[in-house]
């Protein structure tokens, strides 16, 4: 891409749909910045289980929201891997924010409107010179409205779960896929039913289902329309 106008491109949409492939490959291809705001809530997740601030269903919000002052979370950028990784005060926990548990209780963490405040706020600092391609779940309704490009992905429950069985299996992780899909489908409920940015695709956002579209075919549709968008601002 020899484009010299940078675009924000917010990829919004349910669990395990392929965001997160989507939006690296995209931002490769484009020399664009990923972040994924997901990762951001994780670590607060994995934060406040190791800090022993969950208990079973109860958050110790309070104290959850004032150890946030004292919680650094950084991407740094993997020249092998070729895309970013989530450090917490200077751990990298890239890996570990993707276990069953903390899938189980992000969800809870995610709902508080004082964590998701100062992760906004970390995420408009990213966003400032555009050229960036971002996911989660209310990047195109709460993070950046004016986003050039919104992309909402959606895929039915059972399919997501199945892709997501597969690579934690492939990870050698030991879990069942019943498992997988009873936390998709909590987390659905979770994330679609809470009071602040629920998620919910924004009226100007393109829809990709993706249960019949692979990898490939999903990058081509997306990378196809940023390329317009970015042509339409330039
Ligand atoms: O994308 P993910 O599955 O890694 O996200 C983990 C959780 O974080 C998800 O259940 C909802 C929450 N989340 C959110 O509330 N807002 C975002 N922008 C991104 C994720």
């Amino acid at each position: 891409m020899t484009e010299s106008v940078k675009i924000i491109i917010a990829i919004d949409g349910y669990s395990s749909t392929g965001k997160s492939t989507l939006a690296k490959k995209l931002a490769n291809k484009l020399g664009y910045v990923y972040v994924d705001t997901g990762a951001m809530y994780r670590v607060i997740a994995l934060y406040a289980m190791e800090n022993n601030l969950i208990d079973g269903e109860i958050i110790d919000e309070a104290s959850l929201v004032e150890s946030l002052e004292e919680m650094d979370i950084k991407f740094i950028f993997n020249s092998n891997l070729g895309f970013s990784e989530i450090y917490m005060n200077g751990r990298n926990v890239e890996n570990e924010i993707r276990r069953i548990d903390v899938s189980n209780k992000v969800s809870k963490v995610a709902a508080i409107s004082a964590v998701r405040k100062k992760m906004v706020v970390e995420q408009h600092r990213m966003g400032q010179n555009k050229g960036i391609v971002m996911d989660g779940r209310d990047i195109g309704t709460v993070v950046f409205p004016k986003a050039e490009l919104k992309i909402f992905m959606t895929a039915s429950a059972d399919i997501r779960a199945g892709r997501r069985f597969d690579e934690m299996i492939a990870k050698g992780d030991n879990i069942t896929f019943d498992s997988v899909l009873e936390n998709v489908n909590t987390r659905d409920h979770l994330d679609t039913t809470r009071k602040d940015s629920p998620l919910i695709k924004a009226n100007d956002a393109i829809e990709i289902n993706s249960d019949n579209l692979n990898v490939q075919e999903t990058f081509d549709l997306v990378y196809k329309k940023a390329k317009e968008r970015i042509k339409r601002f330039a």
